[in-house]
């Protein structure tokens, strides 16, 4: 038995490739790499198919929606399919109490009726290019990194503003690699986009943050936009003139559906990924910071979640921000279960140690390691401090607005001018329902800082009090104190001439921003800002050293590159998995299933009655599957991240089948480190969200403008 487990071993140990199997977010402009082994998978197109320069092809059909998400357009007059998440800030904007549509869903029956959304954009890829050589024109290897920076920086501005130069598109050039590759995208940007429709919470957000990050899912998790254009199909500010866009390409959606095993590719704006970090990044995020950020979050969502359980308008107000404070809460839990199950810092120091091993007569990779390690031990002495700065210090309203009122003293007095007039705009909102907000931040503010102070974390205020209650009561006086939460006396402030606003904010002497003062220069103030620059830029560029390193070391793999909010292809097969010993997850979920996890006692996991009759009379009309099941969800190997959200989940034949929207729990370590046994993206199953709008909405219009292939 031994000795089988050895030989094991040593076969894993010579395996000339360092990727798994469906790992890999590829460039779709190189995507003819990858083009067999997809075919061996069962793509059926092409390359071509997907990425083109000069023909119209699934690329032109893909966007970045916001600045977060992937969108996809649907129908020849710029019907956009994205995530009920990726919707959501923009579903809750629009909702008033009185039209929640948060709650009761939206749907536009004519385009009259279709809601703008100021502040959204849609960014659509018109060409990319690998542009490596014009940006390394000049660096050389005896260059400071500093110098190397300023170089590269200028070559970056020159090669962009010949690009778009004498057209609307915007141009921008993100390394590869860390830095050994450069490529240049030239975009479109659209900044006319309407809100077209949203299915209720209920469904869109369907078990909530308890069940988000989790398989089995049952969550109809999508909303849709439309693009607008001015009349010459280019982008256009809001105008009542603007006409739906014609993008070059829209997706056709197959009802068809997907089987066990059936290949499946997602084409989306992955955002961050860490693939090739060192072990002691992953120890460094693993074992001190989740564990922090996890606590802070979470004294944040029990005093949110409470104010939202009162009142609808309670709900409306916090919803968007609880959405946000939640999903890295938990997924920082997820991840932190799969790298210790999976052993990940053990796995990456063995890598590490045969790199070692590799290199040491290679004069340029000998040492690239040690220096590595040197420095993420310098950045672990600073790294908490920002990171509780940011998750306890600033984690209150009240000390955000702190924070901008002591900045306006450094603005220039035309700058301070305008910031002053929003921040009185703000202000008299803050103040309209101060009471009630009180009773969520006051709380928030004190304890956040409690945690930090309890763990040693923010030394000055050893100088504010010696315990703990000593201290609350310190900060709740200065919450009650301070001229931010006094109306009259802000206005009063405020209303002076700008200069003298600016004097006083530094003369007034008040608590708070004395407070926040502290806070700032102790996490953030020069010389630890000045270090921590110098250690991220060390740590960068040994990185850049060391991923060429493994290039040559295992020369037959192909490398893919971190996700860097830039379009991607990943491709994988439907598959189940066993979560531990005893339990397969089946790799799709039905409406049943929704039934099944119904309860009216809790908002999440409520089923409204149109929802429960269609499923009672199995109304399923085309959406059904072979079996008479309504499919709700799906899983795949697919390596996805977020920024994902959204992505077109395609068929062998480039058709719809699926929106991706998450990953499962046991997996969620796959930003650092990817295995095939626990990895899936989550999809929506686009017939789930076709018997929405069909047949539970009755929006037959937006079905009418779309290509649906039985
Ligand atoms: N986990 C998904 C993602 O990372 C969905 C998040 C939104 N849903 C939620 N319940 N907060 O974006
Ligand atoms: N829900 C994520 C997003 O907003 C996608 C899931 C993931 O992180 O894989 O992009």
């Amino acid at each position: 038995m031994k000795k089988i487990f050895t030989l094991l071993a040593i076969a894993m140990l010579a395996l000339p490739t360092m990727a798994w199997a469906d790992e890999g977010m590829w460039i779709p402009m190189l995507l003819g790499r990858n083009e067999a082994a997809m075919k061996k998978a069962g793509m059926h197109i092409s390359a071509k198919d997907i990425y083109d320069v000069n023909n119209a092809c699934l690329k032109d059909a893909v966007m970045l929606f916001g600045s977060g998400c992937t969108g996809e357009f649907v129908s020849p007059e710029g019907l956009v399919l994205t995530n009920h998440h990726c919707g959501y800030s923009f579903i809750v904007r629009n909702s008033t109490v009185e039209h929640d549509y948060l709650t009761n869903g939206f749907w536009a029956k004519t385009r009259e009726e279709e809601i703008p959304c100021p502040g959204l954009t849609v960014t659509r890829l018109v060409r990319m290019e690998d542009v490596t050589s014009q940006v390394m024109q000049g660096v050389t290897d005896e260059m400071s990194e500093a110098d190397r920076t300023k170089v590269i920086d200028k070559n970056i501005e020159k090669i962009t503003a010949k690009a778009v130069k004498g057209t609307h598109y915007k141009a921008v050039v993100k390394p590869f690699y860390y830095g050994n590759q450069y490529f240049m995208y030239v975009n479109e940007i659209f900044t006319d986009v309407r809100m077209v429709g949203a299915p209720p919470s209920s469904i869109g957000k369907f078990g909530g943050d308890t069940d988000n990050w989790m398989w089995p899912r049952h969550t109809g998790d999508f909303s849709m936009f439309r693009v607008y254009a001015g009349k010459n199909n280019k982008p256009a500010d809001f105008s009542e003139e603007n006409v739906p866009y014609v993008p070059l390409k829209h997706l056709e959606i197959s009802l068809k559906g997907v089987n066990e095993g059936d290949f499946t590719f997602v084409f989306g704006y992955p955002g961050t990924t860490h693939r090739y970090a060192t072990h002691d990044y992953v120890d460094m995020v693993a074992n001190t910071e989740n564990p922090v950020r996890i606590d802070l979050r979470q004294i944040r969502l029990d005093r949110y979640n409470a104010a939202m359980a009162k009142s609808p308008a309670q709900r409306l107000k916090y919803a968007s921000r609880v959405a946000s404070i939640a999903n890295g809460w938990k997924k920082w839990q997820g991840e932190n279960l799969g790298i210790e199950r999976l052993r990940v810092v053990r796995l990456k120091d063995d890598q590490e140690n045969k790199f070692k091993e590799w290199a040491k007569d290679k004069p340029q990779y000998k040492e690239v390691l040690y220096q590595l390690e040197d420095n993420y031990a310098k950045l672990r002495e600073i790294e908490m401090d920002r990171v509780v700065y940011s998750e306890a210090i600033m984690a209150s309203d009240f000390m955000n607005r702190v924070r901008q009122l002591a900045r306006i003293a450094d603005l220039s007095d035309k700058e301070a001018a305008v910031a002053v007039g929003r921040f009185l705009a703000d202000s008299r909102e803050y103040f309209e329902d101060f009471d009630a907000h009180s009773d969520v931040d006051q709380p928030i503010f004190v304890e956040t800082a409690a945690y930090a102070w309890q763990h040693g974390y923010m030394p000055y205020m050893n100088t504010i009090a010696q315990t703990e209650t000593e201290l609350a009561l310190h900060l709740i006086s200065v919450y009650k104190n301070s001229v931010l939460n006094n109306q009259n006396k802000l206005e009063e402030l405020l209303s002076q001439p700008i200069a003298k606003v600016k004097e006083s904010i530094v003369a007034i002497n008040d608590p708070a921003i004395e407070l926040y003062n502290k806070a700032y220069r102790f996490a953030l103030g020069e010389k630890k800002r000045a270090d921590y620059n110098e250690i991220s830029a060390n740590i960068q560029s040994l990185m850049r050293v060391y991923v060429k390193g493994l290039m040559e070391m295992y020369p037959d793999s192909n490398f893919f590159p971190d996700a860097n909010l830039t379009l991607r292809v990943t491709y994988g097969h439907v598959k189940g998995f066993k979560p531990k010993d005893g339990v397969y997850y089946t790799p799709y979920t039905t409406l049943d299933g929704v039934i099944e996890k119904a309860n009216p006692a809790i908002y999440d996991y409520n089923v409204d009655r149109t929802l429960r009759r269609l499923c009672h009379t199995k109304d399923y009309g085309p959406y059904a599957n072979a079996k008479g099941e309504l499919p709700v969800a799906f899983i795949a190997t697919n390596h996805t991240t977020g920024g994902n959200s959204g992505s077109p989940v395609l068929n062998a034949d480039g058709q719809l089948v699926g929106i991706n929207f998450d990953r499962c729990w046991e997996g969620t370590m796959s930003d650092l480190y990817y295995d095939p046994t626990f990895c899936r993206n989550i999809s929506l199953d686009i017939r789930y969200c076709l018997f929405i709008i069909d047949k539970y909405a009755g929006a037959h219009n937006l079905i009418a403008e779309m290509t649906v292939k039985q």
